[in-house]
This record gives C-alpha cells, structure tokens and sequence, in this order.
C-alpha cells in the first residue's frame, strides 16, 4: 500500500516538474550584424513582437545587433552549435555552404527589387532555402535590403575610375572577382570592420546599401557615393535545422506563419528605408552622390559581366537562366 502511494506521489511529482518544464519559455537568439534601423533590424524586432505576443510563455526572443553576440565568421559556427538560433547573413556569405546560392553576388542580375522577388519566389528559388538542411541549416525566409551602391574616396563614374583602389568586401569570391576583373583589389573583410578600416586606409572603397552606408555611418569615411545599383544586398533568414524541427508543431507552424508575415512587411518597407538614408546621407554633405549617366552605368555592366562566366559551373547555368528570365515579367 505505501509502495503504491510512493509511486503515485513519485509520479505526480514528476509530472509537475513536467508541467513546470514546458511552463518555461523556449528562448530564441536572433542575431544579426546591422543596425535596428535597417530592413534586417526592423524585421528581427517585428518577428520578436509577433512571435511574444501570438506565443505568450512559450517563446522569448532576444534580438543581438551590431555583431552583439556574434559576427560575420563566427555567426554560422554558432548557428550550428545551438549558441544561437536565428540569423539572416546577406546571401553573400553561403559560399561554402551552397555554391548555387553564389548566384546573388553575380553583377547586374536583376533588373530590379521586384525581379529578385520573382526568382525568390519560384521553385528554383525556394529550392535554395531547403539546400543545406544536410547540414543542419534550414532557410525561412529571404528580406531584402535592396541593391548595392559603390563608394570610394574618388568619384567612380567609369569602370576605369576603380583600378588599383581597395575595396572592402563581403566573405564572396563572387565580390572579389567582381572587383579584381576593373583592376582594383577586393579585400574581404567582417561588416563590424568595414568604418575603421576606411578610416585607417586599411582600405579606400567599398559596397553596400544606403541603408547599411548611412547606419554604419560609412558616408563619413568615404567622400563618393556611386548609385550604380550594380548587386543585391538580401538575406536569407537561416536556423538550425534540427532546433527547428525539434520545436512543439504548435510552436513552429504559428513561427512559420509570422515569419512570412514579417516577411511582407519587411520587403514592402526595405526599399523605402534605403531611399530614405540616401535622403539623410544627402542631407549631411559628407560624402557626394553621384548619379550615373545610362552609358556609363552600362559600361560598368559590360566589365563586370565576365565574372558570370566565371562562376556558371559552380551555380549552375539553369540556375542563372531561371534568375534571368525573372527579369521578363
Ligand atoms: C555586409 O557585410 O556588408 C552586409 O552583408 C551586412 C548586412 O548584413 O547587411
């Protein structure tokens, strides 16, 4: 009889301390490198809304910005480690996880925001975000910042204007060879880097979007800004595969179900964003926009063009053909 009590009693203790157990909230670290006033910054703080108030005591979110708690280089390994468990790295940083997803750093792609969206949107787009599950990293989302424009501390009108300065760039071999084929010399370096090593002359040049210029305040360290549109800047919001699946399905499918609607509202807003720090970056007079004439902006695709060649095997010529046809609407 107080054998069979014991157990009873064992038994609804351990089911409290079960209960107690799910009471906790699951914690998700979110980290990222950008400013909160960017399109990235603005969706990582809209998913931590969503997320508290559809899922109150079940999920927390801790939003890490600026490289908070870990940075380009480090951010993945951690990603894989369970350390944290949401980023969205810029498509520019997958090299050595998915070569296909190269296929973003390729120079004059998309004709416009609304064309990446096209291919984002297609079966051989979503195919990219499931790539890496094998290695434990599974895609949500793409956010778009918007297109990149280039900088230096000389005006850069012409292709030719670019030889022999050194531009910072992301982790990409892409980027690098898009730099090395007009003769100037690619320097990868972490986004946490990129105002001092302009300040110091480390480098004198480099690439990115109004909104991540005018953040960083990069304007202030470079005297040109070329709006030469030339790449994209989007992200691929990316969590461990395994945390992900390992997730109450009550959990996961209401995450899944905001992740798209902050998905909407980020890629509705990101292109206003862009176009209001280049507004602020104006304003400032510290560094002068420069506006490129259609013959010279074309003669800045002829150089860089080349670089698909380059790099077709690896991405995939179907691929590319797919991206390209998202131009036509
Ligand atoms: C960069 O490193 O320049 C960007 O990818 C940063 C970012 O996440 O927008």
């Amino acid at each position: 009889m107080l054998r069979i009590s014991l157990k009873a009693l064992a038994c609804a203790l351990s089911l409290s301390v079960a209960g107690l157990v799910q009471a906790e909230p699951i914690i998700i670290k979110f980290a990222h490198v950008v400013a909160d006033n960017t399109p990235k910054g603005q969706g990582a703080l809209l998913f931590k809304k969503l997320a508290e108030e559809r899922l109150p005591d079940k999920v927390q979110v801790e939003v890490y910005p600026n490289s908070s708690l870990f940075g380009d280089g480090k951010e993945m390994e951690a990603l894989l480690l369970g350390d944290v468990h949401m980023l969205a790295p810029s498509l520019a940083k997958f090299e050595h996880y998915a070569k296909a997803i190269q296929i973003y750093d390729l120079p004059f792609l998309f004709d416009d925001l609304a064309a990446a969206d096209r291919f984002q949107s297609s079966p051989e787009g979503k195919a990219l975000l499931t790539s890496m599950e094998d290695k434990n990293i599974t895609g949500l989302a793409y956010w778009h910042n918007g297109t990149k424009q280039m900088s230096a501390n000389k005006a850069l009108r012409e292709p030719s204007d670019a030889r022999g300065l050194k531009f910072r760039v992301q982790a990409s071999r892409v980027l690098e060879e898009q730099f090395k084929i007009v003769r100037a010399n690619p320097r990868k370096m972490s986004f946490a880097e990129v105002y001092q090593g302009l300040q110091t002359g480390v480098v004198n040049g480099t690439e990115n979007t109004w909104s991540n210029y005018e953040s960083q305040k990069v304007h202030e360290v470079q005297k040109y800004i070329t709006q030469s549109d030339h790449g994209l800047i989007d992200y691929m919001v990316i969590t461990n595969t395994k945390f992900w699946r390992g997730l109450p399905d009550d959990v996961r499918s209401e995450l899944a179900q905001i992740m798209d609607e902050v998905t909407i509202e980020v890629n509705r807003q990101a292109d206003e964003l862009n176009q209001k720090a280049k507004r602020t970056i104006a304003e400032s007079g510290k560094s002068e926009i420069i506006e490129l004439t259609s013959a010279q902006r074309a003669q800045w695709r002829e150089a860089m063009r080349p670089v698909w060649k380059k790099f077709e095997d690896e991405i995939g010529v179907d691929l590319i053909k797919a991206a390209e046809a998202a131009n036509q609407l």
